[in-house]
């Protein structure tokens, strides 16, 4: 059967990545966290205290960075490495999340993480998530789902994620830093977020993850089937 590229674009916890991870179960494709890159070079830069001003610390930096993704047999889900080690879980903690997207305005990061995200997805076969695969990174997948939802709706998601691991992080806080997170990937110079023209657009406030699934599933066959 025809492989092809399923790009899911959108703002912060609008259900992206549980979203692309259950269409590419279903469909036996591989699933790329885009966004868990960005957030491991955050960690190495945090850890190794990289000054995000100075280019070529910056450049540096990228030479000692491998991230790689491997399935945890447990759980069947892909955990992301950074250098060998599995950080899967320190990268989704809020100090990660505070500094992200400031990392990630940076072209020299946005560059190498490009690169290796094109490569990723050479052979299709691949949902892959994050805010600008359908403008940049693969601008000729077959098909581009732009996600979106209340900010309250997407705040409370994102509650209980984090409380899932452990963490009991305030509503408010995790508004403030979803708005800037927007604010800063939707404005940025290099490849700010913003819906491909082409992009379907899924407001997923009043649905639920099944419905979501669906929908995505819907459209996927009917390119790999009907086009
Ligand atoms: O999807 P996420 O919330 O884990 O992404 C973390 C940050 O990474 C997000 O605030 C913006 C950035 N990001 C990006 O700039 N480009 C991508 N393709 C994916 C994520």
């Amino acid at each position: 059967m025809k492989k092809i590229v399923i790009a899911i674009d959108g703002y912060s916890a609008c259900g992206k990545s549980t979203t692309a991870k259950a269409v590419a179960t279903v469909l036996g494709y591989t699933y790329i966290d885009t966004g868990a890159m960005y957030r491991a070079i955050t960690l190495y830069f945090h850890q190794n205290h990289v000054s995000l001003t100075n280019k070529k610390d910056v450049e540096k930096a990228l030479e000692n960075i491998d991230i790689t993704f491997h399935k945890n047999e447990k759980t069947g889900l892909a955990e992301t490495f950074l250098n060998g080690l599995n950080v899967e879980g320190e990268i989704r903690k809020m100090y990660v999340s505070e500094n992200v997207s400031q990392v990630s305005c940076l072209t020299e990061v946005r560059r190498a993480m490009v690169a290796q995200q094109r490569k990723l997805g050479k052979k299709k076969g691949v949902v892959m998530d994050g805010r600008d695969i359908g403008t940049v990174v693969f601008p000729d997948a077959e098909l581009k789902v732009f996600m979106e939802a209340d900010i309250y709706v997407r705040a409370g998601r994102r509650q209980e994620e984090l409380l899932e691991n452990g963490q009991l992080v305030d509503l408010s806080e995790i508004i403030e830093n979803l708005k800037k997170r927007d604010h800063i990937d939707s404005t940025r110079a290099e490849s700010p977020l913003r819906k491909a023209d082409d992009a379907l657009v899924l407001d997923t406030t009043f649905l639920t993850l099944e419905e979501q699934v669906d929908e995505v599933i819907n459209q996927a066959l009917s390119k790999i089937l009907n086009d």
